[in-house]
């Protein structure tokens, strides 16, 4: 673990579902007390399932150096290191990461996940990953071009960016009172973080409709924004 960072567990039942749409309402004070009391608001928050896209654009990718920013309770950190990646798993909430890190732990995954409590408003990358991967970095603190834009800097000379969240024409019902300007597109992540050569290459911008299951066991059909890049030349 690193100074701030923790170990834990994780399991839910559904995944990608309501919370990750639910995304705070400028809540006040600091987004670390924020997403803490909402992880600790239920024991288990996410589905401890790896999420769909990740799992669709790194799958055949060589493993190497990952990092997962808004990791929150593991189920992504957990896929990769089981994929041979050493995965870097960051997030605000001390909360998420103990259970990511007692539920590593449980699968033996300790060596392969450094757990690093931050903040995003306040953290710069001090070294680049071969992968940088961030799904559903959903936060009303922080506006999303400023967090994706740290996603993106911290990737190395041929290493890949993935992006994935809420489009803004697909939001869950019990997402509808936030804004669409919280939500991107993948031409919008494509704009906002010049996704263009001769730094990087486009390799996916897409959106993609998915089943998933609501907070009440409801079937929902959401619209999730995918971009995924490769960095062509150091900035
Ligand atoms: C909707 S959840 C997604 C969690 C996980 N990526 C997943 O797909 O299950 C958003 C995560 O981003 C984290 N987060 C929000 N704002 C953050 C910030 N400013 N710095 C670091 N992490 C943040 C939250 O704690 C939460 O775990």
């Amino acid at each position: 673990m690193t100074k701030r960072s923790h170990s834990h567990e994780h399991d839910a039942d559904e995944h990608d579902t309501a919370e990750h749409a639910a995304v705070e309402d400028a809540a006040p004070g600091s987004a670390a007390r924020m997403w803490d009391e909402k992880y600790s608001s239920r024991s288990r928050m996410w589905s401890g399932e790896p999420n769909p896209q990740l799992v669709a654009e790194v799958a055949d990718l060589p493993a190497g150096e990952a990092l997962d920013l808004g990791c929150g309770e593991g189920a992504d950190a957990m896929w990769l290191a089981a994929r041979g990646w050493s995965v870097t798993g960051l997030d605000v909430s001390a909360v998420a990461l103990e259970r990511a890190a007692a539920h590593a732990r449980e699968r033996g995954q300790d060596a392969a996940i450094e757990w690093v409590q931050q903040d995003l408003a306040t953290w710069v990358p001090d070294r680049l990953f071969d992968l940088v991967t961030a799904q559903f970095l959903h936060s009303t603190q922080m506006p999303w071009q400023q967090a994706l834009q740290l996603a993106a800097a911290a990737v190395r000379t041929g290493g890949t960016l993935l992006i994935v969240g809420h489009h803004p024409d697909g939001l869950p019902p019990w997402g509808a009172h936030h804004t669409p300007e919280k939500f991107f597109t993948a031409e919008d992540l494509a704009r906002e973080l010049r996704i263009e050569e001769p730094l990087w290459r486009a390799e996916v911008l897409d959106s993609r409709r998915r089943s998933a299951v609501g907070p009440d066991g409801e079937a929902v059909s959401l619209t999730d924004a995918v971009l995924r890049a490769t960095r062509l030349a150091a900035q």
